[in-house]
């Protein structure tokens, strides 16, 4: 197959970090955005932005209150699908797969990084919950800061969720329209990939 240049090698995965440490030189923000889609139990899909923060030899790993509306609809249906688009670069991955939890030591070693706000954000924020003001909101991560003291655990419903895809596409714009996407597939995670070149 005539795949060389910013497609060449065999391993997405491989891939997918090396498209992302170019955007890293080249984009002002959040370059790890992913557009990360759900479904409800009706299958009404469900799409927002998360940050991808592992892409690891088979897998994507993003963190999240497992109690949020996304948190919910992930663990109803055991799978999501997320797009990561680049200006800068004019180029997109997209990636569907089955997820599982991370709420493991790898999950506490991520929250454990995090800034203490950020970690008693955790704690205080009911994600995706009603909220009567923002006041309300900033009382209850005062009280959290007293109680969990200057170093919170990891709290129950925080934690990883792991993608594991099942197709991951690459795709880059190229002149006339004629961009260029590679899809990487398999019938199910642990068998081999089939690679195609696809229509733009
Ligand atoms: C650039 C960006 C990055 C974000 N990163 C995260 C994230 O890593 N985890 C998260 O839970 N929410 C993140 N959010 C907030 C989500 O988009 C969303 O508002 C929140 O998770 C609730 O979604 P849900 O109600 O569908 O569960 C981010 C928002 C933006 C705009």
């Amino acid at each position: 197959m005539d795949r060389s240049g910013i497609f060449a090698g065999e391993d997405p995965f491989a891939l997918a970090r090396a498209w992302l440490a170019e955007a890293e030189k080249t984009e002002p923000n959040d370059p790890n955005a992913i557009a990360l889609a759900t479904v409800d139990p009706e299958g009404l899909p469900n799409v927002r932005m998360v940050l991808l923060k592992e892409i690891e030899a088979d897998a994507f790993v993003f963190y999240t209150n497992y109690g949020s509306t996304k948190g919910q609809e992930i663990d109803s249906s055991g799978k999501a699908a997320f797009v990561m688009h680049w200006k800068t670069l004019r180029r997109q991955i997209r990636v569907r797969g089955l997820v599982s939890r991370e709420e493991g030591a790898q999950a506490d070693e991520y929250f454990a990084s995090r800034s203490l706000k950020s970690r008693l954000g955790a704690w205080a924020s009911q994600q995706s919950q009603p909220l009567s003001s923002r006041e309300a909101l900033m009382a209850e991560a005062a009280k959290v800061a007293v109680t969990k003291g200057p170093n919170p655990p990891r709290p129950p419903h925080w934690g990883g969720f792991r993608i594991r895809p099942v197709e991951i596409e690459f795709w880059a714009d190229g002149a006339f329209r004629l961009h260029d996407r590679f899809r990487w597939s398999r019938v199910s995670v642990g068998e081999n990939w089939l690679v195609q070149r696809l229509n733009p």
